[in-house]
């Protein structure tokens, strides 16, 4: 059988189903043992961390609630202020919770700067992120994610939640894209 046809649009595996559900499961099991009897609300930020929240969650054996945002960001306009504008706010009082943003990529970190200031504004008892891709080259701001599963090149990367014009989020793997693919 050939290859199916979104794969054909990716150049290179970076990191393969297996790595994630590895990398996961003991990120998981860290995360067990750091919240235990917390009770914290794992945030997913939609869409991109669908995919790893959605397995993250199967490695956690403590008491978590599971909350989602949508935000929209204005990278590459001309102000380079971070501003972000929250589109789907959790549906909670946060005041005294301990939050774990759960996010696909941290990039330049202007999504996370900026929603760890307002969660902490909101009064939380703790705010931590929790990363599946870091892209650290991408940086303007100065934000490190508590939990981090893989360090990447900057590339442009596709699949598990990320998307290339909305498209390619259900590769379940981590691929380089074809140059020819956003040139075309
Ligand atoms: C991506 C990603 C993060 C953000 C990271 O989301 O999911 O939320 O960008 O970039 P930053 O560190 O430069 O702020 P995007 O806005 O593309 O939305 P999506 O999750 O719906 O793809």
């Amino acid at each position: 059988m050939g290859k199916i046809m979104l794969e054909q649009d990716i150049k290179k595996i970076l990191i393969s189903h297996e790595e994630i559900v590895d990398a996961a499961k003991k990120l998981g099991q860290q995360l067990t043992k750091d919240y235990q009897g917390k009770n914290p609300i794992f945030v997913g930020i939609l869409k991109g961390s669908v995919p790893f929240m959605a397995e993250l969650i199967k490695h956690i054996d403590t008491h978590i609630e599971l909350d989602f945002m949508l935000v929209s960001s204005y990278h590459g306009g001309t102000t380079s202020s971070g501003v972000i504008n929250v589109i789907k706010d959790i549906d909670q009082d946060i005041t005294g919770r301990d939050i774990l943003f759960v996010e696909d990529i941290i990039d330049t970190g202007q999504t996370l700067k900026n929603l760890c200031n307002l969660f902490k504004e909101r009064n939380a008892a703790s705010v931590k992120i929790a990363t599946l891709l870091d892209k650290p080259e991408g940086r303007v701001v100065e934000i490190n994610a508590d939990y981090t599963c893989f360090t990447i090149p900057n590339e442009f990367v596709v699949g598990y939640g990320l998307d290339y014009n909305e498209n390619y989020r259900n590769i379940p793997y981590i691929g380089i894209l074809k140059e020819e693919v956003y040139t075309k």
